[in-house]
C-alpha cells in the first residue's frame, strides 16, 4: 500500500476495496456527462455502516476531504470528490434489506440503484414512485443527496417525500440513525430533511427507510398538442380533475424541442404527430380500475379537444406504443449529439410565470449569440423548467454569459437556480441569485455545525468554508 492513509482504509475495508491515485477507475473520478474530472488520492469502498464510519472517525482525524460515489448521474459537479482527498463509493452497500406491504415501506442500502428498488418493490406488488432518467444508474444515496425530482414529482413528490427514515454517518464518524417508517414524526427537529437534497455536506448517507404507494395496474400515455402555454397548463388542471388524481405525467416539450428528437429518433419510431404545434405534452396516468381507467382517460382528453383546449391527441395502444412516446422525451443522447457541447439548465419559477420566463431567457440569450439553440421542455407541473443551450462550442466565457443571462432572468422572477438537479460546483457562484444572504449565513452555519473541519463534500453547493 501506497502510505499510511492508504494502509488504514485497507484495515477498515480490506486491501482489495481501497485504490490510490492512477489505480482509481475513471467512474470513481469523472461525472457521467464528463464535465468534471478529479484526481482523489484514495478510494475505499466500504461495506458497512460501521466501515463507513471508521472511515470517516480516520478523515476526520486527518482532515481528508470526504466525497460519496454513487451513479456519478448528477450534471452539476456535486459527486466529484477532490484533487487529492477521499473518494467514498457506496457500491458494496446495495441491498434492499426489506419490503413491507402493510406498512408499505422498504429499506435500502444507499447504494443501491433506483431502478433496481423500483423493481424489487414491484415484484413485491408495490410502487416506488420515483422514476427519472438516470434512474439505471443513479443509486439511493444520491438520489437522497440531490432530493431528485423527475417525471411523477406532479403526483407523487420528490425524494424528500419517500423517505421516512434516514441512517447516516456524521464528519466525525457519529452514526445517526431513524431507521422508522413513521408517516408521522414530530418529536423534535427533523434532521432527516437538513440532510436531504444536501449533496453530501452534512453527513454521508447510508440507509432510508423509504415509503412506497400501492402498485397502479393500469397505465395510460398520451401525446397532446395544445397552441399555447396557458391551454397546455389549463389542459393539465383540467386533467388533475377530470381523472381523480391519477394524473402522474405532464411533461411539458416545446416545438423545437420535439421537432429535434422525434427527427434523431425516426430510424427507430415513427413521428406520433406532425409538427406545426407550439407545445406538445406527454400526459400519463396510473391507476387502478381495469375496467373503466382506459375510458375514463379517453373522455378526459375527448372533452380537452372538444373545448379546443388540446388540439391533436395521440393515446398509446400497446406498451410498445407507450415506450416509444417515453422515448421521445428520455431517449435525449441521439438529438442532443449534434448540439455538443451544450449547457442544460434546471430552472423554476411559478407555473403562471414560466411561458414569459421562457421569451425572456431567449431574448436575453440571444442578445450575446443570435445563433444560439435554445431548447426549452420541462415538468410543467412542477414550475420546472429545462433549457439546453448551444453554439456548438463551449469555454469558460460562452458558459458565464449563458448562465448570467438564463439565471438573470431566474432571478427576475425571484425563481430557483437549481430546481431539481442541485448546486454542485456549476452553479454555486450563483447560489446568491436565488438566496438571500441571510439564508446561506443560515445555510453556512448549520455547515459548519455538522461540519466543522469542512471534510464533507468540500466546495459544493458554496465555496469551502
Ligand atoms: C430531465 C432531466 C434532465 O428531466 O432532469 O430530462
Ligand atoms: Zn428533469
Amino acid at each position: 500500500m501506497a502510505d499510511h492513509i492508504a494502509e488504514a482504509l485497507a484495515a477498515i475495508v480490506g486491501e482489495a476495496n481501497v485504490r490510490c491515485g492512477a489505480d482509481i477507475g475513471e467512474h470513481y473520478r469523472i461525472d457521467i456527462g464528463r464535465k468534471f474530472e478529479a484526481h482523489p488520492a484514495w478510494l475505499a469502498r466500504p461495506a458497512t455502516t460501521g466501515e463507513v464510519s471508521a472511515v470517516m472517525k480516520l478523515a476526520h482525524a486527518h482532515a481528508i476531504p470526504v466525497t460519496v460515489i454513487g451513479g456519478q448521474s448528477g450534471t452539476c459537479g456535486a459527486a466529484v470528490p477532490e484533487d487529492g482527498g477521499l473518494a467514498l463509493s457506496l457500491d458494496r452497500m446495495s441491498r434492499v434489506e426489506a419490503i413491507d406491504t402493510l406498512s408499505m415501506t422498504m429499506k435500502v442500502e444507499a447504494g443501491c440503484v433506483l431502478q433496481v428498488a423500483a423493481e424489487q418493490a414491484e415484484a413485491q406488488g408495490a410502487f416506488l414512485p420515483l422514476d427519472l432518467g438516470a434512474r439505471g444508474s443513479a443509486m439511493i444515496g444520491g438520489v437522497i443527496g440531490s432530493n431528485a425530482g423527475g417525471n411523477r414529482v406532479i403526483r407523487w413528490g420528490m425524494m424528500r417525500d419517500m423517505v421516512l427514515g434516514l441512517e447516516a454517518v456524521l464528519a466525525d464518524g457519529t452514526v445517526v440513525s431513524s431507521m422508522t417508517g413513521m408517516i408521522k414524526d414530530n418529536a423534535g427537529y427533523n434532521w432527516k430533511h437538513l440532510l436531504i437534497g444536501s449533496e453530501g455536506t452534512l453527513a454521508v448517507v447510508t440507509r432510508a427507510v423509504l415509503r412506497l404507494r400501492p402498485l397502479p395496474s393500469t397505465r395510460q400515455t398520451a401525446l397532446i398538442a395544445m397552441a399555447s402555454f396557458e391551454d397546455a397548463i389549463r389542459a393539465m388542471r383540467q386533467l388533475e380533475t377530470a381523472l381523480s388524481g391519477q394524473l402522474s405525467s405532464f411533461e411539458l416539450m416545446w416545438e423545437d424541442f420535439y421537432a429535434l428528437h422525434t427527427e434523431a429518433q425516426l430510424a427507430q419510431r415513427p413521428r406520433p404527430m406532425p409538427l406545426g404545434h407550439p407545445i406538445y405534452a406527454l400526459v400519463e396516468a396510473m391507476g387502478g380500475d381495469e375496467e373503466g381507467d382506459a375510458a375514463l382517460f379517453q373522455r378526459a382528453l375527448m372533452a380537452l379537444t372538444q373545448q379546443g383546449l388540446v388540439a391533436d391527441a395521440v393515446i398509446a395502444q400497446s406498451a410498445r406504443q407507450r415506450d416509444d412516446l417515453w422515448a421521445m422525451r428520455d431517449d435525449l443522447t441521439p438529438g442532443y449529439a449534434p448540439l455538443r457541447p451544450f449547457a442544460a439548465y434546471d430552472v423554476s419559477m411559478a407555473i403562471a410565470d414560466m411561458p414569459t420566463f421562457a421569451e425572456q431567457a431567449r431574448a436575453a440569450v440571444m442578445t450575446i449569440y443570435p445563433d444560439v439553440t435554445m431548447l426549452f421542455y420541462g415538468h410543467a407541473g412542477d414550475g420546472n423548467l429545462h433549457a439546453l443551450l448551444s453554439i456548438r462550442r463551449m469555454d469558460k466565457q460562452v458558459q458565464q454569459a449563458f448562465d448570467d443571462a438564463i439565471y438573470g432572468v431566474v432571478r427576475r422572477f425571484g425563481g430557483s437556480i437549481a430546481a431539481e438537479h442541485g448546486v454542485g460546483t456549476s452553479r454555486r457562484d450563483y447560489l446568491g441569485w436565488s438566496r438571500s444572504e441571510s439564508e446561506i449565513a443560515l445555510m453556512r452555519s448549520i455547515k459548519q455545525a455538522l461540519d466543522p473541519k469542512g471534510i464533507l463534500n468540500p466546495g459544493k453547493i458554496f465555496a469551502a468554508l
